[in-house]
């Protein structure tokens, strides 16, 4: 097969060149865009009068026939062909002769790659923001059934102060939140036109480069033709928004795992998102959020790789930059298929509203209720402190828990306790009684709730 830039070459490439130098295994994934682009170039062309309108006519009649032959996976790729902007002109020549050659007027595969890309991150980035509103809004629903669910909090995963499982849910809510505005922020950079770029320099023939950027959707165009070509912050911001999602993502799925074992049973995950042991019957293991965990790390691997990738490269093109693409195809497939799983396996979880309730009547997570209680009779905080703290070890050598504590034993200890401790210590009440902005209180749990549904509306 004859190269497309075979002219200065005498030789022929060597064993292994042509397929280790081919992009077209994953770029092929940019035919759509690699073809709309092309459309709006050609266009340009025969408005500025470099092409003739009937020249345009013809070019864009048969890059039309490629792209519905590829929506149907029945364009065939070669590798001797590279990537996917030689295989399609390789194609558009095939079907309308010498001509499909002057659509490359004007234009490089450097300016006409970063193009494709900025294409397709603008409709994946918009796919990514709908799919955490819809995650977003599971969490409000099952926020919403569990406002009053009391459940211990943590720090340092010991038991720390009962908190409202709405609470919890939401604090994932507003971690979303900030991952939606982080991609819809990062548009605004995706929004902008390099083609018209060329290979580096720009270019002689009296192009429109804000006309193509209109055609295309774009905002508007790079400034500088050198930075338009070398440029892939773009790609790296999506990276970086996606390993912060993930991350979020995955510290939800490390609860969840844990939530749903023996040992905790604060929810059930469905039979829909869970598998079962080859060995051992009784297994329902939480596969799909030890998956999403474990995926993660795959994310912050293609940021980590890009960024290596680039970091000593001079201007403009380099070949080093074919090595962004399969990193951000393989981000944009987790992090899509990570959120649909999410949503659906949170809709389905079943909450264990009384195991929750029931583990934080037995433990000391209403410890904090007492100092407060006495700090608010006027005893200085650390002191306060220190006299509960002594009366949580007098319940651990009794083998109890405060409440259950006579009232003689709390004079005993200071003369401040009244019998309205008992009502101080009720877990429920130390939730309710959080009514700081932002706590856990149920009334401040509802304000929140209220707030994310209007982010909605
Ligand atoms: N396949 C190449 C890539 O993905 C397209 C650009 C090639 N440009 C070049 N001058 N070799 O980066």
């Amino acid at each position: 097969m004859k190269k497309l830039w075979g002219g200065r070459f005498t030789g022929s490439a060597a064993e292994w060149v042509d397929e280790f130098g081919a992009s077209i295994g994953f770029d092929q994934e940019l035919a759509d865009q690699d073809i709309h682009g092309s459309i709006a170039h050609a266009t340009m062309l025969a408005k500025c009068g470099i092409i003739t309108e009937d020249e345009k006519q013809k070019i864009i009649e048969g890059l039309k026939k490629l792209q519905h032959q590829a929506s149907k996976g029945e364009l065939e790729y070669s590798a001797k062909l590279e990537d996917i902007h030689l295989n399609i002109e390789h194609h558009l020549t095939e079907l309308i002769g010498p001509l499909g050659g002057k659509l490359h007027t004007a234009r490089s595969r450097n300016d006409q790659v970063a193009t494709d890309m900025h294409l397709y991150l603008k409709e994946q980035v918009a796919q990514i923001i709908e799919l955490i509103a819809d995650f977003q809004k599971t969490l409000l629903e099952q926020a919403e059934q569990n406002i009053e669910t009391i459940m211990p909090g943590y720090t340092h995963l010991q038991r720390a102060q009962p908190i409202s499982f709405a609470h919890h849910l939401m604090a994932y809510f507003w971690m979303l939140e900030r991952d939606k505005q982080r991609y819809a922020d990062s548009l605004k950079r995706i929004n902008l036109s390099p083609l018209g770029a060329g290979a580096l320099a720009g270019t002689t023939f009296p192009i429109d480069r804000h006309f193509t950027a209109e055609l295309l959707g774009f905002e508007g165009i790079y400034e500088n033709s050198l930075d338009a070509v070398s440029d892939r912050d773009f790609i790296l911001e999506f990276l970086s928004g996606s390993s912060i999602l993930m991350m979020h993502l995955s510290r939800l799925c490390e609860e969840i795992i844990l939530w749903s074992s023996q040992e905790f049973q604060f929810v059930e995950l469905s039979d829909a998102f869970t598998t079962g042991s080859s060995i051992m019957p009784q297994k329902k293991n939480p596969d799909m959020a030890e998956l999403i965990r474990g995926k993660t790390g795959r994310v912050y691997g293609s940021l980590i790789g890009l960024l290596t990738v680039l970091k000593g490269l001079p201007l403009a093109y380099n070949k080093d930059m074919q090595e962004d693409k399969e990193g951000m195809f393989d981000a944009v497939k987790t992090v899509t298929g990570s959120l649909k799983i999410f949503a659906g396996m949170v809709s389905t979880m079943k909450v264990k509203q009384e195991k929750m309730e029931s583990s934080v009547k037995n433990d000391f997570s209403n410890a904090t209720e007492l100092a407060d209680y006495l700090a608010a009779k006027g005893v200085p905080f650390r002191e306060a402190h220190e006299i509960v703290g002594k009366l949580v070890l007098e319940c651990i050598q009794k083998g109890c828990y405060l409440a259950d504590l006579p009232l003689e034993e709390y004079k005993e200890m200071n003369s401040l306790f009244e019998d309205d401790i008992y009502d101080a210590l009720n877990p429920y009440n130390a939730v309710e009684r959080r009514n700081s902005a932002g706590g856990t209180g149920f009334s401040q749990v509802k304000n929140q709730i209220d707030k994310g549904k209007s982010l909605f509306v």
